[in-house]
């Protein structure tokens, strides 16, 4: 089994990556393969609606010059997809943001996400994080992906590189989602 996380903050390390890496780490205990893609901070168009993935036999987006195609290859042989982003001016990172609308629209038409489990992390200093939070789910509900919960919204507080850490809540409600992640993971293995 193979998780994909996609981190759509431009801090490489800061606290999406240290909330997604604590969803990762649960799942590598329990012997899922993982992966993190880098979105935040790198070049990544916003879907141009030339509609040219609509006519391609594999999910692909006319932009080959950045890292969507990859994703979306990574993704389709993936069984889980975790999205993280940081909350920005109450919503989501520009890079996730279009990192969305290309993978949804390139994915629809061949059921990318159909069967695959799927969660969101949202990285927050104060406020907007349900937002956030539910505009990555909103890929998810309308792909028939299998979205899975945790026992609160899966967001971590913080504001500087690593003040999630010392978010108790936030961690224990990642470390769990992991586990609920795997536990959903191995029962449709079965
Ligand atoms: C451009 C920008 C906009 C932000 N907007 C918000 C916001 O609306 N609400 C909030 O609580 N925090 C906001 N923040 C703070 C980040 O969400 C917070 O620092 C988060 O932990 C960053 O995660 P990261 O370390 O993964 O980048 C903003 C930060 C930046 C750089």
């Amino acid at each position: 089994m193979k998780a994909i996380g996609i981190n759509g903050s431009p801090r490489q390390t800061g606290n999406t990556f240290y909330l997604l890496s604590t969803v990762l780490g649960e799942l590598e205990l329990r012997g899922i393969d993982t992966q993190l893609i880098q979105a935040g901070g790198r070049d990544i168009h916003g879907c141009i609606a030339c509609g040219k993935c609509r006519k391609s036999s594999v999910p692909k987006c006319a932009f080959d010059d950045d890292i969507i195609n990859e994703a979306l290859s990574a993704i389709e042989k993936a069984d889980i997809l975790i999205l993280g982003s940081p909350v920005y001016f109450g919503g989501l990172s520009a890079q996730m943001k279009a990192f969305i609308d290309r993978v949804g629209y390139a994915g629809r038409p061949h059921k990318l996400l159909k069967g695959k489990i799927c969660a969101s992390v949202v990285a927050v200093r104060r406020n907007g994080a349900l937002v956030a939070f539910n505009s990555m789910n909103n890929l998810f509900t309308i792909s028939e992906g299998i979205i899975v919960g945790s026992s609160y919204w899966n967001q971590g507080m913080g504001g500087a590189i690593g003040d999630v850490a010392g978010d108790e809540e936030g961690i224990q409600t990642m470390k769990t989602l992991g586990q609920n992640i795997a536990d959903v993971a191995m029962a449709l293995k079965e």
